[in-house]
């Protein structure tokens, strides 16, 4: 199949065809996510909560990013793959951003980053983009300002944040973004941001009217026991692996685990010289 790009993504807006977007955070999850068909694979920073139990993303590292979106790119092979910028990476400074942001397609193998944040990061990607680095933007309920917003609440639902949020999307494409998250804002605000502007929407609990939509994997395959209202699980791997672990260890109990298939044989002359050495 053919390797998604920028451009692919722009058509697919064009057309009017929806894009999905799923988080991965290792190699077997990159490799299953890529072979499901998805455009893009985020590795995002909430890798801190699903994979390291985190309560939010802030304790997040650039090291931790670099390592998870090496293995994920080891494992993605079609799809297009973003690294996601953690909290400090980028707010502390334009010149962190643009080595942090280095870092995530140099060593992490990222196509392009995503980072959280409207009119105020604007000067940041401006010149993200302007040394060639492609720029997801993220705003609505950005987890990095989760102490700010008093916690993982739904943003834009007055007036004044609505509009905010409008004006943010608008600046955002001006700055060079290629695509723009919206997390957490009413469908109808999203569905408006969507038709105005000329980049792909991607929405998490954003409703239909985006131009694709993104889950975190361990939401969906219902790997965590607290999700948000936005999320569909469509699976329930948390009990299909206990279930697993569970036959595994009656079998290991009842000495049914491991067979002779499971067993390397030895060659009889082998067992009878050890036999006579050790009488075994
Ligand atoms: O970190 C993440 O997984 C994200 C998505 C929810 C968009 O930012």
């Amino acid at each position: 199949m053919e390797k998604v790009t920028i451009q692919l993504l722009h058509e697919m807006k064009q057309a009017k065809n929806p894009i999905t977007m799923i988080t991965a955070y290792d190699y077997s999850s990159g490799i299953i996510a890529d072979r499901s068909g998805v455009e893009m694979v985020l590795v995002g920073d909430s890798v801190g909560m699903v994979v390291h139990g985190f309560s939010t993303t802030l304790p997040v590292t650039m090291d931790m990013m670099v390592m998870h979106c090496q293995a994920v790119r080891r494992g993605v092979q079609r799809a297009f793959l973003i690294g996601d910028m953690p909290f400090l990476s980028y707010q502390t400074s334009i010149e962190d951003a643009k080595r942090n942001a280095g870092r995530l397609l140099a060593e992490g193998g990222a196509d392009a980053i995503k980072l959280e944040g409207g009119r105020p990061m604007i000067e940041t990607i401006r010149q993200l983009v302007t040394m060639g680095i492609a720029v997801q933007g993220h705003i609505g309920l950005t987890p990095q300002s989760v102490s700010a917003f008093d916690g993982f609440k739904a943003q834009g639902k007055d007036i004044e944040s609505a509009r905010r949020l409008v004006e943010d999307a608008q600046a955002l494409v001006e700055a060079g973004v290629f695509s723009i998250v919206l997390e957490a804002i009413p469908a109808k605000l999203a569905a408006l941001i969507a038709q105005r502007v000329s980049v792909p929407t991607i929405g998490i609990g954003a409703g239909n009217g985006c131009d694709g939509q993104v889950l975190v994997l361990h939401d969906l395959l219902g790997l965590v026991e607290k999700t948000p209202k936005f999320v569909k699980r469509y699976a329930d791997m948390a009990q299909t692996i206990q279930n697993a672990i569970e036959a595994y260890r009656d079998e290991v109990r009842e000495r049914h685990f491991p067979t002779q298939s499971h067993s390397f044989s030895l060659d009889e002359a082998v067992w009878k010289q050890l036999e006579d050495e050790f009488g075994a």
